[in-house]
């Protein structure tokens, strides 16, 4: 089922979405060239969801947004793109040779003086920002090491006001997340993830499957 989904119907329907909404682009190409020309894995979320992004910075109005993976600066762009004249990005990322490849990306773009990447573990660099005083924030994108999730959303909790948007990519993992015990570890830590939306009591929240060449899905939360 998910595999005739993924392989087939989904795929098409994705195509025909992106065709619709999101026709060329040639700064989001180019980031996508450079990711790939640095040989840069190719986990960036897909043009529709980076739509998808872009729509719910848009629509919650949030001026400040703190993004957890950056990779090539792919979704970075989608949400900066959503930022009003003086808002602000911060981006965490872990690999230099990736964050290289995000702050050309973000010259390229014109969005240099909006997206400030910060470069180390980011739990590390959360732990920081909190003992700084810095926030809260009105956004947070959930998208590096999946065995960090939860741990990144006690901090973006602790960063957040109520109205904070907390949303968090590749949480259905190809629907392992279904099974009380998944065989894969990254799944566990997902499953517990999304456990701990469902139960904390101050966030609402919802889980919006995507199809793309996998099925995956995106969680949203607002804090209360
Ligand atoms: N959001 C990006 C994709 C991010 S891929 C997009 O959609 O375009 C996940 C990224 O998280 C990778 O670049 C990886 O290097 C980074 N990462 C992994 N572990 C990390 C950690 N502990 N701290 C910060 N970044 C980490
Ligand atoms: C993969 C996809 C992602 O969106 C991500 O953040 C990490 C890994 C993957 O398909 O392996
Ligand atoms: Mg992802």
């Amino acid at each position: 089922m998910v595999d005739s989904l993924s392989g087939g119907i989904g795929r098409q329907v994705d195509t025909y979405i992106q065709n619709l909404f999101n026709p060329s682009d040639p700064v989001l190409e180019n980031a996508l060239a450079e990711l790939e020309n640095a040989g840069l894995p190719p986990i960036n979320v897909s043009p529709n969801e980076g739509k998808l992004l872009y729509l719910l910075a848009s629509i919650s109005g949030a001026r400040t947004m703190v993004e957890i993976g950056t990779l090539a600066g792919y979704s970075s762009i989608w949400l900066a793109r959503a930022l009003p004249p003086e808002g602000k990005l911060i981006t965490l990322e872990i690999d230099p040779k990736h964050a290289a490849v995000a702050r050309h990306n973000f010259e390229v773009a014109g969005l240099s003086a909006k997206i400030e990447l910060r470069l180390g573990s980011a739990l590390e660099s959360l732990k920081a920002m909190q003992e700084a005083g810095e926030g809260p924030f009105d956004l947070f994108f959930i998208d590096a090491n999946k065995g960090g999730y939860e741990a990144y959303l006690d901090l973006a909790l602790q960063l957040s006001h109520p109205g904070t948007l907390i949303l968090a990519d590749n949480v259905v993992r190809n629907g392992e997340v279904i099974h009380s015990n998944p065989a894969n570890g990254t799944s566990q830590a997902i499953r517990r993830f999304n456990y701990k939306l469902a139960n904390t009591p101050n966030l609402e929240s919802i889980i919006l499957p995507i199809i793309r060449d996998k099925l995956d899905g995106i969680s949203i939360s607002i804090v209360r």
